[in-house]
């Protein structure tokens, strides 16, 4: 069996491609077959001339999503798919698959979601996830050169992380236990005992709310470094993202064609990144600049409205003398427009939310969605936040020595209005400061008992931070939901399949 990215090897040879039907198409002489194989595609020819009468039945009986074995002569061809072509001199059938639920057309994202099962063999989904595993490792590798330990941080836990708001519950036998919201605590255990070490697993939050970038599991990575403060923290986190961008851009080309991703700012992710204060933050969200920015926002959509009607008018008119095929493009093409004019809709009721939400923030305020978009609108390369309110982060931030409302966390938020996908800082090595933050948030103290120890015996500044694996993938694919960069995504309201 060969895979259909290894036939360079057997140019002119013999080989048998193994997998699935993903298009056919059938003239009088050939039937063309794209075929599937999980690595690849491969086009594969079947010559009415060349073959049996048998093979030609076999072939015609082909339906897409079919398992088959094809057996035939490998040519290089340039203009085709990869390059290779088979010319198919026998075939096995494995299963002819009938009604295949999602074909060519335009199928609905709920529908797709519905078939997350199947959707994942078609070619863009297949994409991503290729994009994702190559992340996937670029972070191993990142952290393994630099002398990181990738630790398992514990599922089940007994405390909450990250406020008690998300916490999804569960039976511990007789306790109540939690699913981790973060391994961070456990990661500053095990810095303790390694210096460097960085954890790679599942995280769980009860998210209520429906949002593009909210996942209720998601996978996290977090790193956490003995004697790192703030600055080396963010130099880390800038090193670490430029790396794993320039990867998939080396490596995940094809992947990043197939998904229409346009890499140009992509292309510029690279240190240093700007940073700024949570302060300067409130300035920009709050400049007469944003205020042009959202209004001119406001009138492309307007303009863009205005055309995309026009055009619809025209479509419809045509519709009736149309022939067949050019049909068949205007309802492609009017669906299109549909689309993207309920995306503008959607944006007409959002942009005046969005503009009173960025226009009169006042410092202490939370940043929403909209205003990370907002600021990262107005950079180029992801953007280092730093120094937010204590009075909005959690209670393990270390605060700023000059200024007790400040806490030494930074959000890193990635361009084109992606918004946060890191969000760390500098730990609060103190006991007696951390004592009493456990007790402002209302949390128990005999649940930390553990985590005060290790403020307890050779306490030592450090930080870390935490990277989310889905809305890095979301950003780097260039993807509006995360609910495509996971293979089976839980959200409010989805728990199949
Ligand atoms: O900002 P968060 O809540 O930080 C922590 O959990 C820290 N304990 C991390 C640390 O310092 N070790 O979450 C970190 C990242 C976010 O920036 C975001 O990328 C991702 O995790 N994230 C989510 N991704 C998808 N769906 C959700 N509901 C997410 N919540 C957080
Ligand atoms: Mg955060």
């Amino acid at each position: 069996m060969t895979g259909i990215t290894e036939l360079n090897r057997f140019s002119d040879r013999q080989a048998t491609l193994k997998g699935w039907v993903y298009n056919k198409r059938s003239g009088k002489a050939h039937i063309f077959i794209v075929l599937r194989d999980g690595s690849g595609l491969c086009q594969c020819i079947v010559g009415k001339d060349d073959v049996s009468d048998d093979v030609w039945l076999a072939a015609e009986s082909l339906t897409q999503e079919s398992s088959v074995e094809l057996t035939g002569m490998v040519k290089a061809d340039e203009r085709s798919l990869g390059g290779y072509e088979l010319h198919v001199t026998g075939i096995y059938i494995h299963q002819i698959t009938s009604e295949y639920p999602i074909t060519p057309k335009d199928h609905g994202v709920e529908f797709l979601m519905e078939n997350r099962h199947l959707w994942l063999r078609s070619q863009r989904q297949w994409a991503i996830m290729r994009v994702r595993n190559e992340i996937i490792f670029a972070i191993h590798r990142f952290f393994q050169d630099r002398g990181f330990i990738q630790m398992d941080a514990p599922i089940f836990t007994g405390n909450a992380a990250e406020g008690t708001t998300t916490l999804f519950e569960t039976a511990y036998f007789d306790e109540k236990a939690y699913l981790t919201q973060s391994g961070q605590l456990y990661g500053e255990a095990m810095a303790m005992a390694h210096g460097k070490i960085y954890t790679f697993g599942p995280t769980f939050r009860a998210e209520k709310s429906k949002t593009r970038r909210h996942l209720t599991e998601f996978w996290m990575i977090e790193p956490e470094m003995a004697f790192y403060d703030l600055e080396m923290n963010m130099n880390l986190a800038e090193q670490m993202l430029s790396y794993i961008v320039a990867e998939v851009l080396q490596k995940r080309k094809a992947e990043l064609e197939i998904i229409g991703r346009d890499t140009t700012l992509l292309e510029q992710v690279s240190s240093p990144f700007p940073r700024i204060s949570y302060t300067e933050a409130i300035d920009i969200l709050t400049s007469d600049k944003t205020r042009e920015m959202l209004e001119k926002m406001e009138g492309d959509r307007q303009a863009e409205k205005t055309a995309l009607d026009e055009e619809l008018k025209a479509l419809n008119s045509e519709f009736g003398q149309a022939k067949k095929g050019r049909k068949f493009q205007i309802e492609g093409r009017t669906r299109e427009i549909r689309a993207r004019i309920e995306e503008i809709e959607e944006d007409f009721r959002n942009i005046p939310v969005w503009k009173k939400s960025a226009l009169e923030k006042k410092w202490g305020d939370d940043f929403g969605g909209s205003d990370e978009t907002i600021l990262t609108m107005q950079f180029d390369k992801p953007l280092m936040v730093y120094g937010y309110p204590t009075a909005i982060k959690a209670f393990y931030m270390k605060r700023d020595p000059q200024n007790d409302e400040v806490a030494m966390g930074v959000d890193v938020l990635a361009p084109e209005g992606y918004g946060e996908i890191i969000g760390g800082g500098q730990r609060e090595d103190n006991i007696n400061l951390l004592l009493e933050r456990i007790k402002e948030h209302d949390l128990p103290e005999e649940a930390f008992k553990w985590y005060l120890d290790l403020r307890k015996f050779g306490s030592v500044p450090h930080s870390g931070f935490g990277l989310g694996l889905e809305r890095t993938v979301a950003w780097i694919c260039g993807l509006k939901h995360v609910r495509e960069t996971i293979p089976f995504p839980r959200m409010l309201g989805r728990l199949y399949p």
